[in-house]
């Protein structure tokens, strides 16, 4: 007795359920959609383009990718459009004010991307629900990732700022048929989740028509958040560069100044892989961090040489004369300065007639020696002249001869 109880009343429960259904908004989408053609376009008829209005509200900014060119945003677009066949008076219906169709079964634009990186896709794969309201007013909106392209501009990196877009057209119809229009200034930004590697600066829309066909821009201004490239590659290579010049700093007979700027050397060429995997390979225009990083690696060659050069000299023949092109070049490299001095000298007549004496003494190509005395009354510069003359003996001589 218990089990049919228990069936009678499961029975009768199901069937109320069916009832209120039936009565409800079930019987509504009925009369609604008997005679309905979802192919057809609304005002068909009309002289004058069915208005789509479209805003886009954008959930987040998955990916830039420089190297593709591409950008990667996830967010949905709100259309509302008006379809006079799907009126009713809510007074006839209890009240109802807005039932929700499966898309598939009303007329809905189909729009795509304008400029999309991967594949041409209509927004309405995902059947998603429309709204529509007791006087017509449609309103739609589907979501979905939106790979675009995008061009990049890496001549500041990572300084940076990217201009990318949206573009959505209507595809199949042209401007006279389907005219999409934007009446918001920007992007709607409510659920939006800041990107890690790019910040959102400001955002605009576009209404423009182009090839007979309707097109909404929808522009984002991003700037790249360079801090961790600061740390990790800009910082690192200028404490590089200090630690370049300390190579003149390690004795010349240790040995050790060719493997020091060998090492930092090497250093830059790895901080230049660095940074030429992270941007696109493209020469127009190259980003002016890669300038730079070539010219400190080209400094750091310079170095490298001139390490080379010295050590060759300090370890050859002492019986080998100095190269002709060396010593001109050190004999120019001083001359400013022991013409300096001698200007300086003539001002002092008094004090040079000791230094006169000491000419005399001079003898060939060594350096001078001179008494004790006579340190006393030579006068400063030229005696700094002559503590650094040994590789240019010479030079001085012809100042002390000319005394
Ligand atoms: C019909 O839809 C309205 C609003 O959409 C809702 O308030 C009402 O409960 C629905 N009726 C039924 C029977 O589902
Ligand atoms: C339809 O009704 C909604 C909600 O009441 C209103 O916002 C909208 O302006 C109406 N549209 C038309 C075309 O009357
Ligand atoms: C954002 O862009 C619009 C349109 O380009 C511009 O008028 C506005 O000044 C910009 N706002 C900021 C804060 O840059």
């Amino acid at each position: 007795m218990e089990i049919i109880k228990w069936i009678v009343f499961v029975t009768l429960h199901s069937l109320r359920i069916r009832i209120a259904v039936a009565t409800g908004n079930t019987s509504l989408h009925s009369i609604l959609l008997e005679d309905y053609e979802p192919d057809a376009r609304p005002c068909g008829h009309c002289t004058s383009p069915l208005a789509i209005s479209v805003s886009f509200y954008m959930t987040s900014l998955l990916d830039l990718d420089e190297l593709a060119g591409t950008m990667v945003t996830m967010g949905y677009v709100k259309l509302i459009w008006v379809d006079e066949r799907l009126t009713w008076r809510p007074q006839d219906h209890g009240g109802v004010s807005s039932i929700f169709v499966a898309s598939k079964r009303v007329w809905v634009p189909s729009i795509t991307l304008g400029n999309p990186s991967l594949k041409v896709t209509d927004l309405n794969k995902d059947m998603c629900p429309v709204r529509v309201l007791y006087n017509g007013t449609i309103i739609w909106m589907p979501g979905d990732v939106f790979h675009t392209r995008c061009d990049y501009d890496i001549y500041n990196y990572p300084f940076d700022h990217q201009y990318c877009y949206l573009a959505f057209v209507a595809w199949p119809y042209l401007a006279n048929e389907v005219m999409l229009v934007i009446q918001d200034k920007e992007i709607y930004l409510p659920f939006y989740q800041e990107n890690g590697e790019w910040s959102l600066v400001n955002t605009s829309t576009r209404n423009r028509v182009e090839l007979s066909m309707s097109i909404s821009e929808f522009n984002v201004h991003l700037s790249r958040r360079s801090e961790f490239f600061v740390v990790n590659v800009i910082l690192p290579i200028v404490l590089l560069c200090f630690l370049d010049c300390l190579v003149f700093l390690i004795p010349l007979d240790s040995g050790e100044r060719i493997s020091y700027s060998i090492t930092v050397l090497l250093s830059f060429a790895v901080f230049m892989t660095l940074v030429s995997d992270n941007i696109p390979k493209t020469s127009a225009p190259m980003s002016l961090l890669c300038y730079y990083l070539f010219l400190l690696f080209a400094g750091s060659v310079l170095v490298m040489i001139n390490v080379a050069v010295n050590i060759s000299l300090l370890y050859r023949e002492q019986s080998k004369p100095i190269p002709g092109i060396l010593r001109k070049v050190v004999i120019l490299s001083r001359k400013s300065k022991i013409d300096n001095i001698e200007k300086r000298n003539t001002k002092k007549d008094e004090t040079m007639k000791e230094v006169d004496v000491v000419g005399e003494d001079v003898n060939g190509d060594h350096a001078i020696e001179l008494p004790e005395s006579s340190k006393v009354v030579f006068p400063d510069d030229l005696r700094k002249a002559k503590s650094k003359s040994a590789l240019d003996g010479r030079g001085l001589k012809n100042v002390c001869a000319e005394r």
